[in-house]
């Protein structure tokens, strides 16, 4: 069952996006050489406290951090620690806040520093997919309409979008329905409706899309060790135009 919420949930996801989004452009902004993982979650778990919020992911299933940071070729889920950032790293930032019984979620990849063209294009193509994937998320249209529009854009820009994670539902809980994967056929997939809350979140990888895990259970990496990054946003589906939610005032 997916979930349709009315405006009163609507008001309070609003509310945990904002939250949430805040967070995320924190994050960003603490991205500099020298500056290590752990303080950015640091500073991350103290934010959504300090907002009357709780850090969605942290405990989710056993995870051991506020952040998901995740440098260069970590793909997401990447566990933040003593690691310090340096110039010409990308570095993918996700996070949650859990406020008044709803989440928010959305992630980016910020430059430390200068970095590479390519690792540029990366980012830059990464964001842009999401655009092309909200395009079609329109009442009337179907899950995969959304996935076709982020794996067409995606690939034709030459990089390939990761197959074994995709994006979600999210309210109540922090993964609910439906799946919302960055590729496959359109008109297929549930159809979307107002009221709907999904996360879409292409992850775009330079060369082959397949991952692996590392033994810590989390962390995961391009199989070729090629750069990887990841934008993600908490999207309403309404009447019209679909309704970023994670958005940050003046940004
Ligand atoms: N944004 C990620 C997701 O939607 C974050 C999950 S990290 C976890 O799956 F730790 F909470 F699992
Ligand atoms: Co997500």
């Amino acid at each position: 069952m997916i979930a349709i919420k009315n405006e009163h949930e609507l008001e309070v996801m609003r509310q945990a996006c904002k939250i949430t989004a805040a967070a995320r452009a924190l994050a960003g902004e603490m991205v500099r050489p020298g500056v290590s993982t752990k303080a950015i979650d640091q500073a991350v778990h103290d934010f959504i406290v300090s907002q009357g919020a709780k850090p969605s992911f942290l405990n989710y299933s056993g995870y051991p951090a506020s952040a998901c940071i995740s440098v260069n070729s970590t793909v997401i889920h990447g566990i933040p620690g003593h690691y310090t950032l340096k110039e010409g790293d990308i570095v993918s930032v996700d996070v949650g806040a859990y406020y008044k019984g709803f989440h928010g979620d959305c992630a980016a990849t910020f430059a430390c520093g200068a970095i590479s063209t390519e690792a540029r294009r990366l980012i830059d193509v990464t964001k842009q997919s999401f655009f092309e994937g909200i395009a079609q998320a329109r009442k009337g249209k179907r899950v995969q309409d959304i996935s076709h529009a982020i794996q067409t854009y995606v690939e034709s820009n030459g990089f390939s979008v990761v197959r074994s994670f995709v994006g979600h539902g999210v309210g109540r809980q922090l993964h609910e329905e439906p799946e919302v994967p960055n590729y496959g056929a359109p008109g297929r997939g549930p159809r979307l409706i107002p009221g709907m809350t999904i996360a879409v979140e292409p992850m775009v990888n330079v060369g082959t899309y397949d991952v692996h895990i590392l033994k810590d259970g989390w962390t995961t990496v391009t199989a070729d060790g090629k750069l990887s990054a990841h934008y993600e946003n908490t999207v309403l589906i309404t009447d019209g135009e679909p309704e970023i939610l994670t958005v940050t005032e003046g940004l």
